[in-house]
């Protein structure tokens, strides 16, 4: 049986998606875990924001890996707007423009597409484009971007390839994501430049395609709780720390 809430006497109540003014990187901070989605019928994402809710994690990146992707970020949206919906695995401009216009407030990328980068800072929506090598972390420098997802994390080399790939860049911060679950989270944000971590395993597509929206949130919080238990107080983004 999967623990639901929060660890006692750990302050960590649920993440606040915010205004459409959020500062995004302190609500990473707050949020410690994003979940990364593929879904593949518009009809499972509103009943999967609500799981993700429910289970203390209010926010869902939609993946374009599937067809379903845009119509699932405006589903999303348009009806539950409680939840940080953005969208993941944005290759090109032209999903990025989809993704907006479906509503979505964040984007993710796996590489550093400038052209993508250059679009979303157009646009004023964050942007965490993918690094995997120094030089990508300065090609995000040299853009102005401090935040960035180390992708694929633990295939890259893990805890220890990122400690080391973050030594030289002082005020980088990452949100690794790629082979992150329940054993490794804690190791993860235990990291000072960790924002927070990406991960799928609380939304495997398998849970979603089946509608098994209760182990979703069951999931959902004990990402949650272990993330809250490994990092009680948020250490990245000035405003996080307001509570
Ligand atoms: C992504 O799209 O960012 C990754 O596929 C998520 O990685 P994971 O499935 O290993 O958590």
């Amino acid at each position: 049986m999967i623990a639901r809430g929060g660890t006692p006497g750990v302050a960590c109540g649920p993440a606040k998606p915010g205004a459409a003014d959020l500062d995004f990187e302190a609500f990473l901070a707050d949020l410690r875990v994003v979940p990364v989605v593929e879904v593949s019928r518009v009809d499972d994402a509103v009943p999967l924001a609500r799981a993700l809710i429910d289970g203390g994690l209010p926010c869902a990146e939609i993946t374009f890996r599937t067809a379903a992707a845009a119509q699932s970020i405006a589903a999303i949206a348009g009806a539950v707007p409680e939840i940080c919906v953005g969208a993941g695995t944005v290759l090109n401009v032209a999903q990025a423009e989809a993704a907006l216009a479906a509503g979505a407030r964040f984007i993710v990328a796996p590489g550093f597409d400038p052209a993508v980068v250059d679009f979303a800072r157009q646009r004023g929506v964050p942007i965490v484009p993918g690094v995997c090598t120094a030089t990508e972390v300065g090609m995000a420098l040299a853009r102005g971007l401090a935040l960035v997802k180390l992708f694929p994390a633990e295939a890259a080399g893990g805890v220890g390839y990122l400690k080391a790939l973050a030594a030289p860049f002082g005020g980088v911060r990452f949100v690794p994501t790629g082979g992150i679950g329940p054993d490794n989270l804690a190791a993860y944000l235990a990291v000072e430049q960790v924002v927070a971590c990406g991960g799928s395993w609380m939304v495997k597509k398998d849970l979603v395609a089946a509608g098994a929206f209760d182990t979703i949130r069951e999931l959902a919080a004990q990402a949650r709780e272990i993330a809250c238990a490994a990092r009680p107080a948020v250490v990245a983004g000035p405003q996080a720390a307001r509570r």
